[in-house]
């Protein structure tokens, strides 16, 4: 019995209180599943490690409901939990580490009587939309096998590849040698262990010498860069071969092609406008464009992935896992789903819908640049 812990001794353990530890419980995060010779509530040896992830992540500052995603993903043992858990807190110490040196630069500028710039004050953040929602991605997001299968046979006989963007790893091919560029550290720290390295860096500006590698790839990840046609000149740079999964962000490539945009989410569009359009990103590498359809079942649940299951729109761990929703803001997306909910309910949907029922795959935008 040594090793069950009643719900006050674990308080004193951790300074947290009775009353938040009941809350864990109630909200089945972590439930104490052995009892005291008295009866008593008690936490296990399971349970007690299963608190400890979550009182980690809670005080890296995550929120209930993605440490909820992050303890329950099933993907993970608990030797691969501990190593995310551990790269996060590396992580948290070398942010901090470079702030107090931003802060000790700018303050001897200052004292010299120099004005940084709003840039240089800017970049002392250096915040990641990934590093908000990226806990969240591996919930429903992996690889496809039938576009997996496009991206590498467009790598063609590529030995070594560099994967940019590539958060969790989804993608890779494990028969060539991978090395993965990732500027999130939360989407860095849940790459699975024995995953290929990876380096911290961002598409714009890679630390990597001219043809290094036989070929570059990045999937689903242009789109969210600062500058893409920097960024893919900068693939072009460092391989023969460049292989680009993005979307045709056009009116009449995406937005109204797909039911979700065009009758939900309009927003989506302000999302887009200003971004190179397809054509001028297979410009620059001299790629030719070939569509990709998407299976009605596709396994990666990516924004345009639900396009014969709308139902699964209505679930928050899809919507979580696809950054378009966090960018919409909450209103907007209180608005869609509480529409596609009602038409799904009504009929509407289907109705308007209807000749997707009969298809297994479709075209909604999503193209493969391939520049050999
Ligand atoms: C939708 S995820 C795709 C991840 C991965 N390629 C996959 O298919 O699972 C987009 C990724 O792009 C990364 N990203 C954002 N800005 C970037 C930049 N400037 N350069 C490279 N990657 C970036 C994000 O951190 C995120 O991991």
């Amino acid at each position: 019995m040594a090793e069950h812990l009643t719900v006050g001794r674990v308080a004193e353990l951790t300074g947290v209180s009775v009353r938040t530890l009941h809350h864990y419980d109630e909200i089945g995060l972590v439930h104490p599943s052995a009892r005291t010779p008295a009866g008593y509530r008690a936490y296990a040896a399971a349970d007690v490690e299963r608190l400890r992830e979550v009182l980690a992540y809670r005080r890296l500052g995550f929120a209930l409901r993605e440490i909820a995603d992050l303890v329950d993903d099933p993907a993970v043992d608990a030797i691969g939990r501990l190593h995310r858990l551990r790269g996060l807190v590396l992580d948290r110490r070398d942010r901090a580490a470079a702030m107090v040196t931003a802060i000790d630069r700018e303050l001897q500028a200052r004292a010299m009587g120099i004005e940084t710039t709003p840039e240089e004050k800017l970049t002392m953040i250096g915040a990641q939309l990934y590093d908000t929602i990226g806990s969240a991605y591996p919930a429903t997001r992996r690889t496809e096998p039938r576009i997996a299968a496009r991206v590498w046979d467009a790598l063609g006989d590529a030995r070594t590849v560099l994967n940019v963007g590539a958060g969790t790893g989804n993608y890779e091919p494990v028969d060539r040698e991978v090395t993965a560029v990732e500027p999130s550290a939360v989407m860095r720290a849940q790459r699975p262990v024995g995953a290929a390295p990876c380096v911290a860096a961002g598409a714009e500006r890679l630390p990597f010498e001219d043809q290094s590698f036989d070929a570059a790839m990045a999937f689903s990840t242009v789109h969210h860069w600062h500058d893409p046609i920097a960024g893919l000149r900068e693939m072009r740079r460092v391989a023969r071969r460049v292989v680009v999964f993005t979307h045709d962000a056009s009116e009449a490539g995406w937005l109204r092609r797909f039911w979700l945009t065009r009758d939900y989410l309009p927003e989506a569009g302000t999302l887009v406008r200003g971004r190179p359009p397809v054509e001028r990103l297979a410009e620059e590498i001299g790629a030719r464009i070939e569509p990709v359809l998407i299976p009605w079942d596709c396994a990666d649940g990516f924004f345009e992935a639900y396009w014969r299951q709308p139902e699964a729109y209505l679930e928050e761990r899809v919507r979580r896992a696809v950054s378009i929703w966090t960018r919409v803001g909450p209103e907007a997306e209180r608005r869609a789903v509480a529409g596609l909910r009602d038409d799904l309910a009504s009929g509407r949907w289907a109705e308007r819908n209807r000749e997707l029922l009969a298809l297994d795959a479709a075209e909604l935008g999503l193209r493969l640049l391939v520049a050999t």
